[in-house]
């Protein structure tokens, strides 16, 4: 790689398999990968364990300021650190599926978001996948792409993961609610899931992991 440092935008749907390529493309250029559904995730999370009511902004945002959300890589696998709690293999839930659209929809969460996503990034040298990396976190990111699959194929994606940690999932109700989250996403007003214009849209339906890594390592060297 000639460059170095660079800032690499992915962004894409739910189940678009961006978690997975992101990390493979960071690793191939020795990059830190930042999963920045993961923070949404953290803070969904603890919003839920303390019972506060969705509804209830000011108790929101006094809860979400008052947490800390560390990422790590530790021996290579990547670490969210929910008040000091290793919570990593506790994100992935349906109720935290099922709430974390209302969370994501708060403007002052965003910005709040936006600001320890910025930070980490400041130094180049990072791969950061979600929705709005593109968009609204790094406007000038070096290169940007927008992950997309057909929603069948990225519901049997989501189904063979669950089904793999073992998790039981009806595969309609599954493919509903990506479907839901998907439209909440692209319709939120601050700063939804949109393709960014100057982003390289990959369809990775039928292609692999593998075949997609390539082809964002390949447009990152032009
Ligand atoms: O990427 P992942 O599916 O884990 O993201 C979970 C949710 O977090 C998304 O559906 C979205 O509501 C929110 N999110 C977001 N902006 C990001 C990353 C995630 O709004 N940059």
């Amino acid at each position: 790689m000639s460059k170095e440092k660079l800032i690499i935008a992915i962004d894409g749907p739910a189940g678009s398999g961006k978690t997975t390529i992101a990390k493979k493309v960071a690793k191939a250029l020795g990059y830190l990968h930042i999963d920045s559904g993961s923070m949404y995730r953290a803070l969904t999370r603890k919003v839920i364990k303390e019972k506060i009511d969705l509804d209830n902004k000011a108790e929101l945002l006094k809860v979400v300021k008052a947490t800390r959300i560390d990422l790590k890589q530790v021996d290579g696998k990547f670490i969210v650190l929910l008040d000091g709690e290793n919570v990593s293999d506790k994100l992935r839930t349906p109720e935290i599926n099922k709430n974390i659209n209302t969370i994501a929809a708060v403007p002052e969460i965003r910005r709040y978001l936006l600001e320890i996503q910025r930070k980490l990034g400041k130094d180049g040298g990072i791969v950061m996948e979600g929705r709005d990396i593109g968009t609204a976190i790094f406007p000038h990111a070096d290169s940007k792409f927008y992950i997309d699959a057909s929603i069948e194929e990225r519901t049997r994606r989501r189904f063979k993961e669950l089904s793999d940690s073992g998790k039981k999932v009806d595969l309609s109700k599954l493919e509903k609610s990506i479907r839901i989250r998907d439209e909440k996403d692209k319709t939120r007003d601050t700063n939804p899931l949109r393709i960014a214009e100057d982003a390289i849209v990959i369809d990775t339906t039928g292609l692999s992991i593998n075949e997609v890594t390539q082809k964002i390592l390949k447009e990152i060297e032009k």
